[in-house]
C-alpha cells in the first residue's frame, strides 16, 4: 500500500504554516527581516512547548505583508500538500498573525489566495477552501474584526470561521458573539478545544459556539459523557495525531485517543496541523496511524469518507471529489 499515493482530504490545515519553511526564509530575504533564530542549522523551525511555538508561528508570518506574498504563500502550500495525495484541502487562515483583521485589506489578500489555489487546482488537481480563524490568546474583542473579515468575504471559497490559539485562555462562551455572527452569514463553524483543555472545554464549545466540527478534541475521551455528545450531535473531529505527539498533547502514541474514539463512534478525520514544524505530511499521518493502530485500507477509505462528508465546501464540489 502507498500511503503517498492515497487520495486524501485534508480539514485542518495552518495556512500560514502549510508551505516549506525554505518559502518563509526567502521571503524574509527578499523582504531583510531577521527571523534566522527560529530556525537550526537545518532550517528547520525550533521550539521547546506549545506556547513558544505559537511564538516562533508569530514570527514566522512577519515576512506575510501582502496580497503577492499571500497568493505566492497559498500556491507553495498546495503544492506541497498535493504531493502527498490531498486532493482537497481546507487552511485557516489568521488575519491577526498577517497585520490586522482590516476588511478592505483581507478582501485583498483573499482575492490573492483564490486566484492561486485555482491556479493549484490546474497545476496540481487539487481544490481549496479557506476558513478565517481568530486567536483566543487574544480575547474576545480582537475576535469581532476576524469574524468581520469572513464575514465580508464569504462564498463558494471563503467557507467557514473557527478560533485557534493558546486554548486555555478564556471561556468558548466569550466568544459567542463572533461565531453568532459568522454562522448568520452561512459560515460553517470549527474550533479548536480538547486539545490543551478537558472534556469540559469541548462540551463548553459545543453548547456556546455551536460548531459542527472541532479541532483536536482528543481531551473528549477522559469523559464518556461528551464522547457521547459528540456521537449523538454527529460532531466531527479534525484530529492531527504527529501534532499531539510532537507537542506532547498526549504522552506518546499509545496513549492517543484516536482510536478509542473511533470505537466509541466519533467522527474522527485525519490532519496535519503545521506540517514543517512537527515534521509532518499526510503520508507520514497516515504511515504513523498504519504503525500505531493497524490502520488499512479500509480504516483510511472510511476517514476519508467522514471527511468529505464533514467539508464545508458545497455540494456539486463534493460530487466532483467522491
Ligand atoms: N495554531 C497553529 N497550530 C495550532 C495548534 N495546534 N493549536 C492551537 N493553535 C494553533
Ligand atoms: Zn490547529
Amino acid at each position: 500500500m502507498s500511503f503517498q499515493k492515497m487520495k486524501k482530504i485534508e480539514l485542518h490545515l495552518h495556512h500560514e504554516a502549510a508551505a516549506p519553511p525554505s518559502f518563509i526564509r526567502g521571503l524574509a530575504a527578499e523582504k531583510k527581516i531577521d527571523i534566522s533564530k527560529i530556525f537550526d542549522d537545518q532550517g528547520n523551525y525550533v521550539f521547546h512547548d506549545f506556547d513558544h511555538f505559537l511564538t516562533v508561528y508569530d514570527a514566522a508570518c512577519l515576512p506575510l505583508q501582502t496580497p503577492e506574498d499571500f497568493r505566492r504563500l497559498t500556491l507553495a502550500a498546495l503544492e506541497e500538500t498535493a504531493k502527498h495525495g490531498v486532493i482537497y484541502c481546507e487552511t485557516f487562515v489568521s488575519p491577526d498573525f498577517c497585520g490586522g483583521a482590516d476588511v478592505a485589506a483581507w478582501k485583498e489578500f483573499f482575492a490573492a489566495m483564490k486566484e492561486a489555489s485555482e491556479e493549484a487546482e490546474r497545476s496540481f488537481s487539487i481544490t481549496h477552501r479557506t476558513i478565517v480563524t481568530c486567536l483566543r490568546h487574544l480575547g474576545p474583542e480582537k475576535a469581532k474584526p476576524a469574524a468581520l473579515c469572513a464575514v465580508e468575504t464569504a462564498g463558494d471559497y471563503l467557507v467557514g470561521f473557527g478560533m485557534a490559539g493558546a486554548e486555555m485562555m478564556g471561556r468558548p462562551g466569550e466568544f459567542a458573539y463572533s461565531f453568532d455572527m459568522a454562522r448568520e452569514a452561512g459560515l460553517n463553524l470549527t474550533c479548536h478545544a480538547g486539545e490543551w483543555g478537558g472534556p469540559d472545554m469541548v462540551a463548553d464549545t459545543l453548547r456556546d459556539l455551536k460548531v459542527s466540527r472541532i479541532g483536536h478534541g482528543i481531551n473528549a475521551i477522559h469523559d464518556p459523557n461528551v464522547v457521547q455528545q459528540l456521537v449523538d450531535q454527529d460532531v466531527v473531529l479534525e484530529v492531527c495525531p504527529v501534532s499531539n505527539v510532537v507537542l506532547k498533547a498526549v504522552s506518546g502514541w499509545d496513549a492517543h485517543p484516536i482510536q478509542r474514539l473511533r470505537d466509541a463512534g466519533v467522527k474522527v478525520t485525519v490532519s496535519t496541523d503545521d506540517p514543517p514544524f512537527f515534521h509532518t505530511t499526510m503520508t507520514e499521518e497516515y504511515r504513523q496511524l498504519a504503525e500505531n493502530f493497524g490502520w488499512g485500507e479500509d480504516d483510511f477509505d472510511a476517514i476519508t469518507q467522514t471527511a468529505l462528508d464533514a467539508a464545508f465546501c458545497d455540494k456539486q464540489t463534493k460530487e466532483r471529489l467522491a
